[in-house]
């Protein structure tokens, strides 16, 4: 049976480059029967959590903070996997993507640990430089997250040189990307 597979996207460039790449992998996924659910966090109002401690003021409430995050919620709660998708920013993820993540806390916290369903993981990244060295520390906070949280990595996909919206074209992560998606294992 098909997995629901939650797609979180952090560029706030509609159709930009690592939007393409997150097509290319929920491509690759839907023709093996999966159920994607791309969630964009650049179009959402979302906030930065606020450290508050107060997660689960009730218990069909993860966050004291009534935002988009509620959408989010119930998509963290039913996806067995997860895939995080991003532009590199200043050597980092977005801050849309981040403070989306950064919400994920409260599952981490009290009755809301055995609320998420999210066993596996995987991240898709774009930038403009061409070194490795450039994208080592988004893809380490990204594995330290899925380690500490407990999520199996399925794949890393990487699309270096690319600016313009145009330059992903043609790219040989596109087809890494579609060839992940399809990798995602049903049940
Ligand atoms: C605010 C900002 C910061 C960026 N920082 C980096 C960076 O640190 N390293 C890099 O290689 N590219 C950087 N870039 C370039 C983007 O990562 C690159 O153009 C990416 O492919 C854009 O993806 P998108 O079209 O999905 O938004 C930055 C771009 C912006 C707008």
């Amino acid at each position: 049976m098909g997995k629901e597979i939650l797609v979180l996207t952090g560029s706030p460039r509609k159709h930009g480059n690592s939007d393409q790449l997150a097509d290319a992998f929920i491509r690759g996924a839907q023709s093996k029967g999966h159920r994607v659910h791309k969630f964009e966090a650049a179009f959402k109002d979302i906030h930065g959590c606020r450290g508050c401690n107060q997660c689960w003021p009730v218990e069909t409430e993860p966050c004291v903070i009534k935002d988009d995050f509620f959408e989010l919620a119930p998509l963290i709660e039913t996806c067995e996997v997860a895939v995080f998708v991003s532009p590199l920013y200043f050597w980092g993820f977005t801050a849309q993507l981040k403070a989306a993540w950064d919400r994920f806390y409260a599952y981490r916290r009290k009755a809301g640990v055995q609320r998420l369903a999210i066993k596996e993981s995987a991240l898709l990244l774009t930038l403009g430089d061409t070194e490795d060295a450039t994208y080592k520390h988004a893809v380490g906070t990204y594995q330290d997250i899925a380690e500490y949280i407990g999520w199996k990595d399925r794949g890393i996909v990487v699309a270096k040189g690319v600016n313009d919206k145009t330059d992903i074209l043609g790219h040989k992560a596109l087809a890494r990307a579609e060839v992940l998606g399809k990798s995602i294992e049903s049940t």
